[in-house]
Parts: C-alpha cells; sequence; structure tokens
C-alpha cells in the first residue's frame, strides 16, 4: 500500500484548532498514513533538514495540511520548503521526489463567494495554491487538486464530520 505523509502546519493545532483538528484525528486512523505536526516539532523554526528528507523519501504520498493564512501557509510551511528542499536532494544533480505525489489540504475563513474574480479575494483558493503546484513542477513531483474545506467559521459540526469522512476519501484516491 502507498505511504502517506501528511505534514500539517498549525500553529495550535491541539490548543485552538477545530477544523483541522478534525480533519488529521479521521486521517491518522488509515494505516499508510503518518501525521507530521510540523509546529509541535519546531516551535522555535529551527528545522532538522535530513530527518525531513528521510521522512520525505519514506513516503510516496505527501499532503501539506493547513489553515490559510493571509490568503498563504502559515510561516513554518515556507521555512520548511526553504531548508528541506535542498539543491541535490530536490532538484539540481538529483531530484530525489521525482514521481512522488503533492497535495495540498487547506481550510478557509471565507466562501466560494469571497474566492472568485469578483469577490473580495479577487482569486480562487486553487489559484493562491499555485506556488505549490509550480513547486511540486520543478522538483518532478506530481501535484494533484487540493481538498479545501470553506467557512471554517460557521461549519457545522455535523457538516465537519462529513468533511472529515471527505478528507479521508480524498486520501484514499491519492494513494489509487
Ligand atoms: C492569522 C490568520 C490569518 C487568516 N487568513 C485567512 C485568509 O487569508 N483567508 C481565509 O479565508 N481565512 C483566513 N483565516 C481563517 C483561517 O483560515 C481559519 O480560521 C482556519 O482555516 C480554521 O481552521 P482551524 O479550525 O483548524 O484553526 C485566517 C486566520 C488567522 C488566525
Amino acid at each position: 500500500m502507498k505511504k502517506v505523509l501528511i505534514n500539517v502546519v498549525h500553529p495550535n493545532l491541539d490548543t485552538e484548532s477545530r477544523v483541522n483538528k478534525a480533519l488529521v484525528e479521521f486521517a491518522s486512523k488509515e494505516s499508510n498514513v503518518t501525521v507530521n505536526n510540523l509546529y509541535k516539532k519546531y516551535p522555535d523554526f529551527k528545522i532538522d533538514a535530513k530527518k525531513e528528507q528521510e521522512l520525505l523519501l519514506e513516503n510516496d504520498i505527501i499532503i501539506f495540511q493547513f489553515p490559510m493564512y493571509w490568503l498563504s501557509s502559515p510561516a513554518l510551511l515556507k521555512e520548511w520548503l526553504d531548508v528541506v528542499l535542498e539543491y541535490n536532494f530536490a532538484f539540481g544533480e538529483n531530484y530525489k521526489l521525482e514521481n512522488k505525489t503533492l497535495a495540498v489540504a487547506t481550510s478557509v475563513g471565507s466562501g466560494t463567494a469571497q474566492y472568485n474574480s469578483n469577490g473580495s479575494n479577487k482569486f480562487t483558493v486553487e489559484e493562491f495554491l499555485n506556488s505549490f503546484e509550480a513547486t511540486a513542477n520543478y522538483v518532478k513531483m506530481d501535484y494533484k487538486n487540493p481538498f479545501i474545506t470553506y467557512e471554517t467559521f460557521v461549519i457545522s459540526d455535523e457538516k465537519l464530520q462529513e468533511t472529515a469522512k471527505e478528507y479521508v476519501s480524498y486520501i484514499k484516491d491519492l494513494t489509487k
């Protein structure tokens, strides 16, 4: 079975998260899924690049899961990209992530009415994630359509449970 690594990037997953916490709880029940909580591991932003690279090599499918902050990811994911995707590991002489899958699972407070060319955010969530798609392309990974949870400020408990189950199906589809 293909192995899935979820790099979850939420500054307060245990204490303040509702949406990402629920998604992680459901996904982590799958035997082929490893959850890597980056803010818990690296609260000081001192990322162990070699350790993170080893985790990437051990898995076939990499998911970046995060709440959208200022139309992008929380800051630690940017730092992670900067230090982990090293020259001669991710690109250059070696493309060690070549043919692995990259996907993003993000949650947003706003709805689709805001995330379009006529809305206050002007672009879709998929468009805000363009840099992840381009990064995947640069390191020869296979980028998949993101899993997006909208309207997190008002999502009901029932809808959240349903969304968490859909997330598990989404992950299973990635492994096919
Ligand atoms: C610093 C910060 C910035 C945020 N920026 C955005 C944003 O740009 N767009 C948006 O739709 N929601 C934004 N939000 C709302 C979060 O995306 C939302 O609270 C989160 O997805 C909920 O997930 P959680 O329950 O796991 O924390 C922001 C929240 C915070 C704290």
